[in-house]
């Protein structure tokens, strides 16, 4: 058992998704120990409504905090754009003030910003994502002269889940999903779902190389490195072993054979 205050950071996902992004994370900052949790058991919660994707999302922070996390980072776009503001707004300030939840959002409309000449964003996400508009309005925060075109890929997932991605079947599913988004001319595109990284080749071929490509998992590390370098207090409670749990809701050779896939190597993962 340890003790109480050798502190994680925590990554959560739904699912394995997430992994990708802790595998960056890890890379930029290994020297740290790592709480990883996925959701596997009610994933995904990419069609689920705005209340249950809260509800999970809290039972998992709660988890997490339990097991020593003094900061989560939710690596799934589902949950930071329909519970992260609560949980910060409602859920800390009311039961862990010292704690910190971040979610992958901002990081990729910051960059978007920069990226894009002609203010014209295209974003593809799971229906949860698009139907909060978490991505419209964190782009408009920092410049409200963007027009941002959103696209629901409620396909994307399965098809990357049942081992489909690289397939005839992904690119038909992308070309239409991308379709309407190139004829908005779109210049800067968001790959705002912890799935879609493994698209990009594919994504790139059908957009064109003039298209930049925003992916989480590219960004969200440094990201990490900066917040903690500025809140020095909770960086001073880490513990520093370059230690990795997994735990996910349910143990399926599914999730230890994609999350092993995700993360780059084979992982042990235990049961909530
Ligand atoms: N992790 C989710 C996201 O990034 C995708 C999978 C799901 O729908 O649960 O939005």
């Amino acid at each position: 058992m340890r003790k109480k205050n050798q502190k994680f950071i925590g990554v959560f996902d739904s699912g394995f998704g997430g992994l990708n992004i802790l595998r960056e994370i890890v890379k930029e900052l290994p020297q740290y120990n790592y709480m990883y949790y996925g959701d596997s058991a009610r994933a995904p919660y990419g069609s689920r409504s705005k209340e249950l994707i809260y509800q999970f999302t809290k039972e998992a922070v709660e988890f997490m905090f339990s097991k020593n996390c003094e900061l989560v980072i939710l690596a799934c776009n589902t949950a930071s754009s329909d519970a992260l503001r609560k949980i910060q707004q409602e859920y800390l300030i009311q039961n862990h003030l010292n704690k910190r939840v971040l979610g992958v959002l901002i990081p990729s409309a910051e960059e978007a910003v920069v990226k894009t000449k002609n203010k014209k964003v295209g974003v593809i996400a799971t229906e949860g994502t698009v139907a909060s508009e978490a991505f419209v309005r964190e782009i408009h925060k920092l410049n409200s002269d963007i027009k941002i075109f959103q696209k629901g890929c409620p396909l994307l997932v399965p098809i990357v889940e049942y081992g489909e991605s690289n397939t005839k079947i992904s690119q038909m599913a992308l070309e239409k999903y991308l379709q309407p988004l190139i004829q908005k001319k779109i210049d800067t595109l968001i790959l705002g779902c912890t799935h879609y990284g493994v698209f990009e080749k594919q994504i790139k071929k059908i957009v064109g190389k003039k298209v930049a490509i925003i992916s989480g998992e590219k960004i969200i590390p440094k990201k990490v490195k900066q917040y903690l370098e500025k809140h020095s207090n909770l960086e001073k409670k880490l513990v520093r072993e370059g230690i990795i749990h997994f735990y996910s809701s349910d143990l399926t050779e599914r999730f230890a054979q994609m999350g092993s896939d995700f993360f780059g190597r084979k992982i042990e993962v235990e049961k909530k």
